[in-house]
């Protein structure tokens, strides 16, 4: 199955007044427990991969391991940055798979946030990759990297919200209202005033973070107040940590599969649980109907070269492999003597959209100009979209 536009999965939602959960994932059993719950519940599902977890795993692995396990899953699905601090990691992240980043710029001054979100939003959306910032602040309490998020709560106001989205041109706006990332030390009160204030004033999908510890009135609440995407992560976190508890009592030889074969389940039953919550069940193939697939490109030329090819290619995938919306640079030679080309050149784009940006980007300007078109005037290019 394709990923599916993220801004079509989440104007569904909000259109049909549900939330899509977006789950956080850390190693292999969260991507398979979440995947299974999303195609155990026939319904849409984000699955996040958090700039504040990548000192847990490697990020270009665990994507590589999500791009495949999205690819054959039968459920809708969007592969999201969560809380990216820097253009650089929202380009690296599109660069990895992602059809969605969040630029979490909450900790900043505002005019700084304002700056950085709209730098992403530029660069993303001539990628065809949708964007959520975020406005006001969503501290952590307690439980596993809730200390990422030190301080206080600052809530989002409506007026600024306005005004934010209207600058930067994001496609989801994540709020503060009261929620906390991490465990709950008391029952939380949110201002669901503030949000139905701010969902009158801004047209695009809210996100609420911190999902974990809510009630299910809460949630239910938020959901027809205008929410559309509830990030939840710290329940899962604790359920896996719960399972291989269990396994661990009274077996102090255990071995490390017997202590995490119940991680995987354990994940899917809580994802399960809160997909359902947020009536995302049973949506999936009114989804897949109605919103647009991811479509990748892949930009081809075929050449014949005078002089170093070699080290002309060489530069040219170092050069071009770091352009925003390139997903792999690719050169290849010939089996067959005499062919009609010699070499070939296949760059993968992460969408369409990116071919303008990418034909006139100065790095891509300069290195076909300067280096390849004055080898290689011998040539043939055509883009294909993947089927
Ligand atoms: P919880 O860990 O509180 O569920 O919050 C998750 C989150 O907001 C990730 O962005």
């Amino acid at each position: 199955m394709p990923l599916v536009n993220m801004r079509d999965m989440l104007n569904h939602a909000r259109r049909h007044g549900y939330a899509v959960a977006a789950l956080d994932v850390v190693s292999l059993d969260f991507l398979e427990g979440v995947i299974r719950a999303a195609e155990n519940c026939c319904a849409p599902v984000i699955v996040s991969l958090a700039e504040s977890h990548f000192e847990h795993y490697d990020f270009e692995l665990l994507m590589a391991a999500a791009v495949a396990a999205c690819r054959r899953s039968s459920a809708p699905l969007a592969l999201h940055l969560d809380h990216g601090t820097s253009l650089d990691c929202a380009v690296t992240a599109i660069r990895l798979g992602c059809n969605g980043v969040m630029v979490d710029g909450s900790t900043l001054p505002l005019s700084d946030n304002l700056t950085l979100t709209k730098a992403v939003v530029d660069m993303a959306h001539a990628c065809g990759v949708v964007v959520e910032g975020e406005l006001g602040y969503v501290p952590g309490v307690e439980g596993e990297d809730a200390e990422k998020h030190p301080g206080e709560v600052a809530y989002t106001t409506p007026g600024e919200a306005k005004g934010f989205v209207e600058r930067t041109g994001v496609d989801a706006l994540a709020v503060s209202i009261g929620t906390v990332h991490g465990r709950m030390r008391s029952k939380p009160e949110l201002d669901f005033r503030r949000l139905a204030d701010i969902a009158e004033v801004v047209d695009i999908p809210l996100v609420i973070h911190g999902g974990t510890g809510l009630s299910d009135d809460q949630f239910r609440k938020l959901i027809a107040l205008g929410v559309a995407k509830i990030n939840y992560y710290t329940a899962l976190a604790d359920a896996a940590a719960l399972s291989i508890l269990d396994a661990a009592e009274g077996k102090p030889r255990a071995g490390y599969t017997a202590l995490t074969r119940g991680v995987r389940d354990a994940v899917r039953q809580e994802a399960e649980r809160v997909i359902r919550l947020f009536g995302g069940s049973g949506r999936a193939s009114e989804v897949l109907a109605q919103c647009r697939p991811r479509r990748e490109v892949v930009h081809l030329i075929l050449f014949n070269a005078t002089g170093d090819a070699e080290a002309m290619m060489a530069k040219g995938r170092r050069l071009l492999g770091a352009i925003p919306g390139v997903r792999r640079v690719s050169t290849g030679h010939a089996l067959t003597e005499g062919a009609r080309y010699r070499h070939c050149w296949l760059i993968r784009f992460a969408d369409p959209a990116v071919i303008e940006g990418y034909k006139h980007h100065p790095d891509h300007v300069a290195f076909a100009n300067g280096d390849f078109r004055p080898m290689a005037s011998d040539r043939l290019t055509i883009d294909y979209a993947l089927d």
